[in-house]
């Protein structure tokens, strides 16, 4: 397929990735998230990849898991929870596993940070994902902390676009963020999960130049903006 592919951002970690008739949502925090520009029921995805269960990425996956067409896409623990709660397409995965889907490849990459839904539901590791659609691939890191191994990440697939929280607090914060992006070598940064709620607000644009004097590429999106790429090979 030669389409281009679009991430349009939907405020904190909640995207999506937009390639011909797919349409991928990740993390879909919508309801409750008070930068959304969209509302759930305005959501109707091909498919749903959550990173990990806490309430701001979870989201609204399960009604719209539930109501619509969309194959949910997670780890085994918070696959079973979905599927438990109506969502009959769920796919539990490991990390460190890649699988083929239509849209294309989803590989499931560590992250430091933990996982339990919003009713404590214990739901085992938290994961990030690099998805891997019109010859592009594309990381999202979920919540995490900065850890060494994104050096592998970066090195087992060349990067086109990475995610990367960057609000402090319950992840990464901006300068920890900058070193990631040294780990990965990405073509692109685009920062999330910042200036959601008081605690996470940072300076996105002192993490832009920050990069770019490292030569690093970065592209800031407000939520309800998008960022097109043109197909890979
Ligand atoms: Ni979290
Ligand atoms: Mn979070």
């Amino acid at each position: 397929m030669s389409s281009d592919i679009t991430l349009a951002f939907l405020g904190h970690s909640a995207w999506r990735i937009l390639h011909g008739d797919y349409d991928i949502l990740i993390d879909p925090f919508i309801t409750g998230n008070p930068v959304a520009t969209v509302t759930a029921d305005q959501l109707d995805p091909t498919h749903i990849i959550l990173t990990h269960g806490h309430g701001d990425h979870l989201g609204d996956a399960i009604g719209i898991g539930s109501r619509g067409k969309a194959q949910v896409i997670s780890t085994f623990e918070v696959a079973n929870y979905v599927r438990g709660r109506g969502c009959a397409d769920a796919v539990g995965m490991g990390i460190g596993g890649a699988h083929n889907f239509n849209f294309g490849r989803v590989k499931f990459t560590i992250a430091h940070h933990s996982s339990s839904a919003p009713d404590g539901t214990y739901l085992g590791n938290p994961a990030g994902v690099v998805i891997t659609i019109g010859g592009r691939s594309i990381y999202h890191a979920g919540d995490t902390a900065l850890f060494l191994d994104m050096q592998l990440i970066g090195s087992r697939d060349h990067l086109d676009v990475a995610l990367l929280p960057i609000g402090d607090y319950f992840t990464m914060g901006v300068k920890d963020a900058v070193t990631a992006a040294e780990f990965l070598m990405p073509d692109l940064v685009i920062p999330m999960h910042y200036d959601t709620f008081p605690p996470i607000k940072v300076d996105a644009e002192d993490f832009r130049s920050r990069l770019e004097e490292k030569g690093i590429r970065c592209a800031v999106l407000r939520p309800g903006e998008s960022h097109t790429i043109p197909a890979g090979a």
